[in-house]
């Protein structure tokens, strides 16, 4: 699996403004990712690529980030800017944030609100890009309670907290990803949990540090109900990242008869558990999905649906309606498509219901959604007819490799040039 983009974003960011030099291997070389890397290098970063997937990043030090001369391009990656808002807020200079049409839509307010109660001066349209962060700010910790389940949103604070008086505390409603954490503590950067509460004082200063990036599970999910659906002889998706807040979607399968093994690999790297995972196809069958485990799932999901359209009965998704600010309106976007596979769903307002069977062929428009594009290719290994996917070109925001490895497993994967 391609290397995991939350951990590729964060291993550069942190080795940004860290003392000395990070290694990082396994990275994930994606449009996403490189957004990142080039805006770290406008701030003045030096950042070099020896081999594939392998980045040294010579750290600028806690106060070593420049103006950059331009505004910072963050493409289509909500995590690189919402990482970045809590990164530069505090600096002695200002920066200006944007990005693709699709995340010029995104809310920003959820991350400029809590900075602004540590002392930052942030301008946002109406909630959304441009983010102006003003510079010269004196930042203050603060204890704050997440109006949702975010982890760029507790990412953002922490880094903020970084560089602010006192300490930072941010109380989760729900568990989320927690890669920031875990990837301080190889930085040299004490950080403390108490139950939801994650909390970290600022002035501390981070060392280089060597990271090695797991293969992504959110990457890894496509094959895994690929698997689920049609490899009745087996299929091993080869070190993936199992950290257990991202493997929501293992459950969830499970609930609905999915075959799954999880064999941990001894060699973890660092902080993140890598595991390979075998799946053997299976029939599988509607549930309702505990909403708790939605926030362990968030990106998998639109997969997930396409696992419920290809079970036997209904399968009801709820409390999920951060969907609707991902990359495009996720829950939208894929009943929309469902509906045009003649897959019987109904949308709720924080989730779907839909009736499972058999998809037909049809033509869906991927909103320009990476995730959204992959999991109507996945349908494809049930449907009754081809599906024709439009908007593809953001495959490559984090799985530039994705239709080369879905040919790889026997998929028939046509690229028609017109994305
Ligand atoms: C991410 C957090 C999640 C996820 C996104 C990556 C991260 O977003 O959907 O793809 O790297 O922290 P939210 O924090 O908005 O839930």
């Amino acid at each position: 699996m391609p290397g995991d983009k939350s951990i590729s974003h964060r291993a550069l960011l942190l080795g940004g403004i860290a003392s000395g030099e990070t290694r990082v291997s396994g990275f994930l070389e994606s449009a996403d990712c490189l957004a990142t890397m080039a805006a770290l290098r406008a701030l003045g970063v030096r950042i070099t690529q020896p081999g594939s997937n392998e980045v040294i990043v010579r750290g600028a030090g806690a106060d070593g980030l420049r103006a950059s001369p331009a505004p910072l391009d963050m493409g289509n990656a909500g995590t690189a800017m919402r990482l970045s808002m809590g990164l530069l807020c505090g600096q002695p200079f200002s920066s200006t944030l944007v990005g693709d049409a699709s995340l010029m839509q995104r809310p920003m307010e959820r991350v400029a609100t809590p900075l602004r109660l540590m002392g930052a001066r942030i301008d946002t349209r109406d909630g959304r890009p441009p983010v102006v962060l003003h510079g010269g700010a004196r930042l203050h910790g603060i204890d704050y309670p997440l109006p949702m389940a975010s982890a760029q949103v507790k990412s953002a604070l922490l880094l903020a907290g970084l560089g602010a008086a006192g300490t930072t505390r941010v109380t989760e409603p729900a568990p989320t990803r927690d890669h920031t954490e875990r990837m301080f503590g190889g930085f040299g950067v004490a950080v403390h949990r108490d139950g939801a509460t994650v909390a970290l004082t600022g002035g501390q200063i981070l060392r280089g540090a060597d990271i090695r990036v797991p293969g992504d599970f959110s990457s890894a999910a496509f094959f895994i109900v690929a698997g689920c659906l049609a490899a009745p002889d087996g299929l091993t998706v080869q070190g993936v990242g199992v950290n257990p807040t991202r493997t929501g979607l293992l459950d969830m399968l499970r609930l609905m008869g999915g075959r799954i093994s999880v064999r941990e690999l001894p060699d973890a790297l660092g902080p993140e558990p890598l595991a390979d995972i075998t799946i053997h196809a299976s029939p599988l069958r509607g549930a309702v999905i505990p909403p708790e485990l939605v926030p362990l799932a968030i990106d998998e999901l639109p997969i997930l649906f396409i696992a419920a359209a290809c079970a036997d009965g209904e399968t009801v998704v709820t409390g999920a309606g951060e969907l609707r600010v991902k990359e495009s309106d996720r829950l939208a976007a894929m009943a929309e498509g469902l509906l045009a596979l003649g897959v019987r769903c109904e949308l709720l307002p924080d989730g779907i219901r839909i009736q499972g069977g058999r998809p037909g062929g049809g033509r869906i428009d991927s909103h320009g959604d990476h995730r959204i594009a992959m999991s109507f290719a996945i349908a494809s290994l049930r449907a009754s007819a081809p599906i024709e996917i439009s908007d593809v070109a953001n495959v490559g925001t984090s799985f530039p490799g994705f239709p080369a490895l879905a040919r790889a497993i026997g998929m028939r994967v046509e690229e028609t040039g017109q994305p």
